[in-house]
């Protein structure tokens, strides 16, 4: 992704590996700086998945890939490594995916860097097509709306709801990126609206409970959200909050699509509901940076994930195309 520093501009990924450490953009203290997060052990590997420095499901997924091969140049054992990458974000498909792939792939005898290095770009260039694929589906003066960060954050690079708009403003379309701010971590307002910057790509943040106000308004005309994990029916887990906007979407006739790579889905489980959704700590409810905003005392829950069905999304973007939910059988790899 392009990063301007103190005036210079860069490519740079969400994560990589150099020698025997893993390095990624410490997403916890995004946009007012910008520093790089190293990790030369799997605990600080999975530190890093749990307490967010790294985020979105692809993103999870790559640096799991780079866990494992971390973990097998430190001569640990692959089941144990395995277990404590798997154990951190229950949500997210990725992850999963990632080590099982990175299992499977040491177990081959594969050079173990090599194998992470091709699977993080495998995700960057799945992410290209989904542009691609997305970009047919907008027009020149669309209003789009997105939730949480789907960008080259929360991938290696591209992103995947950020990918279609990446394109179709690349493309010379003039687009509008309606960026709900995404309580409580607020990665909308923090991640999203960063990247939408660097890249030039006009945009407001808005508060998560003013959306459905623009859609009825008729100030949007397209909705497009990234994926945390989704189900063989095509109901999709992703960051809390995303449910409503569909269901407001739909009551106002405005396409809601899903960007999502294969590594996502998951065909095991037969609907959304099958899908575990992590709890955080209520403490991201009631404190924001440092202060508290409720009366002490008061209880919080904070779901991170909530599951929309399939009846509402219009279609999914993919590597493959943008499919229906009767098409999804496809990603099977
Ligand atoms: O809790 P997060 O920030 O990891 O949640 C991220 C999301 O919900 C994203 O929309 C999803 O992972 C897709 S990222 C391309």
């Amino acid at each position: 992704m392009k990063v301007v520093l103190e005036g210079e501009e860069k490519e740079i990924e969400t994560v990589w590996m150099e020698g025997e450490t893993v390095k990624l953009i410490d997403q916890r203290i995004l946009p007012d700086e910008f520093k790089i997060f190293s990790a030369g052990s799997v605990e600080e590997v999975a530190f890093a998945i749990e307490d967010m420095v790294v985020r979105g499901a692809p993103a999870i997924g790559a640096t799991a890939a780079y866990g494992m091969a971390l973990a097998k140049m430190l001569g640990r054992e692959m089941d144990v490594a395995a277990s404590i990458l798997k154990d951190t974000r229950p949500t997210a498909h990725d992850l999963f995916h990632a080590v099982n792939h990175m299992e499977k792939a040491i177990q081959e005898g594969l050079d173990p860097a090599s194998a992470a290095r091709r699977y993080a770009d495998d995700i960057t260039a799945r992410c290209k097509k989904i542009g691609m694929n997305g970009n047919n589906l907008i027009k020149d003066g669309d209003r789009i709306l997105t939730h949480c960060n789907a960008g080259a954050l929360a991938t290696v690079d591209f992103g995947t709801a950020l990918a279609p708009i990446r394109a179709a403003h690349r493309s010379g379309k003039g687009i509008f990126v309606w960026a709900d701010e995404t309580r409580p971590r607020c990665q909308g307002a923090s991640l999203t609206s960063w990247e939408l910057l660097q890249e030039g790509i006009p945009h407001a943040i808005i508060a998560d409970n003013a959306a459905g106000y623009y859609m009825r308004k008729g100030e949007v005309n397209l909705a497009i959200v990234g994926a945390d994990r989704v189900a063989g029916n095509g109901d999709v887990a992703n960051k809390i909050g995303t449910y409503e906007k569909a269901v407001v979407a739909k009551e106002n006739g405005i396409p809601f699509y899903v960007a999502a790579p294969a590594s996502t889905f998951d065909f095991s489980l037969s609907n959304g509901d099958q899908i575990p959704i992590e709890e955080r700590s209520p403490e991201e409810v009631l404190v924001i940076r440092g202060k508290n905003i409720a009366p002490e005392g008061a209880e919080a829950r904070n779901p991170a994930f909530d599951v929309t069905p399939a009846k509402y999304i219009a279609g999914y973007i993919t590597e493959k195309g943008v499919l229906s939910s009767e098409e999804l059988i496809m990603l099977s790899e």
